[in-house]
């Protein structure tokens, strides 16, 4: 039985895959500092519906000394570094943060793993490192250096950062990219969500760009099979996209959230936002081949079970 650090256990991404973990039989310990960028009881609840029982160590990772207390009676085989100050129009505004949380904090946990002889680590990225790319689908082979946003240049500096920890100290190191993920226990600043609770309350909706937008939307099961994947592989380097490489536009994802709801959504079209990249859209060739990435939930799917789960949660 391995044990494996989540990082971020309280998060969207992270509880899912501190879950599915349980569950195949590892040993799982959390770690959060349950910040209030979004309502932390989401966090707590989280951490009640889909990890009980898992030890949580609240802490936050940009402080070093605290991390080292917090950690010192555990032992872990491999790190799963789901935590960080994620959104990328709140870096916008709040610059400092994602320096803290991302940058610090990822180089806090590398260091830990280094001190503690961990040898793998595998983290979160973002699709966000590829900046305004006109180039799709996003290949792990484009460049990425232009971000356009804080968030995504910290992102693109754990991707960095870890490089160098694999190169100097061997630790295997595994960078997963992650396309605009979605499901039950989301995330209320995206959005699916806040589209979804706006069109529930009969509000207008800000559709930025004039609609004019793609992601490529990918569903929460799907991200968590590549990420436990990657913990098995276990590459000494690799960095991967995690998408659904079928990229939906700004109109067809409201439609799924009216036909899930089965309320018409009021449109109020917005300009483009700083930061916002038009379109996402990810090649997934090398995931598929070594990690055997295959994701299989469509939007409509994927919005009505989180539409279903938002349903029951806020009722
Ligand atoms: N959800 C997406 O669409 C998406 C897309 C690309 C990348 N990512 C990345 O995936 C990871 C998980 O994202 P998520 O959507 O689950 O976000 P989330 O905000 O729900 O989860 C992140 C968790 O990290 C915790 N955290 C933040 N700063 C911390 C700190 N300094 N110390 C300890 N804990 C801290 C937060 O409290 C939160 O519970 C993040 O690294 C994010 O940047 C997410």
């Amino acid at each position: 039985m391995k044990t494996v650090l989540v990082t971020g256990a309280a998060g969207f991404i992270g509880a899912w895959t501190a879950r599915a973990l349980v569950e195949r039989g590892d040993r799982v310990i959390g770690l959060d500092n349950f910040n209030s960028y979004y309502d932390p009881r989401l966090k707590r609840d989280r951490v009640k519906a889909l990890i009980p029982g898992v030890p949580i160590r609240t802490v936050d990772m940009a402080n070093g000394a605290a991390l080292r207390r917090a950690l010192r009676r555990d032992r872990v085989d491999k790190i799963c570094h789901l935590g960080a100050q994620a959104g990328v129009r709140y870096s916008i505004t709040h610059p400092l943060v994602y320096e803290k949380s991302n940058a610090l904090g990822t180089l806090n946990m590398l260091e830990w793993a280094r001190e503690r002889g961990v040898g793998t680590f595998v983290f979160a990225s973002s699709s966000s490192v590829y900046g305004d790319n006109k180039k799709v689908p996003f290949s792990v082979d484009d460049r990425v250096d232009h971000p356009v946003s804080l968030y995504a240049a910290t992102k693109r500096a754990n991707e960095l950062t870890a490089h160098v920890y694999h190169h100097l100290y061997g630790i295997h190191c595994t960078g997963l990219r992650f396309f605009t993920v979605y499901g039950p226990w989301g995330r209320p600043d995206m959005a699916y969500y806040s589209f979804t609770k706006a069109v529930l309350e009969g509000k207008p909706i800000d559709v930025f760009n004039h609609g004019r937008m793609k992601r490529d939307f990918t569903y929460i099961s799907d991200i968590v099979s590549g990420v436990l994947a990657a913990l098995d592989r276990n590459d000494s380097w690799g960095i991967y996209n995690l998408g659904n490489n079928q990229p939906v536009t700004l109109d067809r994802f409201i439609r799924a959230i009216e036909a899930a709801t089965g309320i018409k959504a009021r449109r109020r079209l917005r300009p483009h936002q700083p930061g916002d990249v038009v379109a996402t859209w990810a090649d997934i060739e090398s995931s598929t081949r070594r990690l055997d990435y295959r994701p299989t939930v469509d939007i409509e799917t994927g919005v009505r079970r989180f539409v279903d789960w938002y349903l029951d949660y806020c009722s």
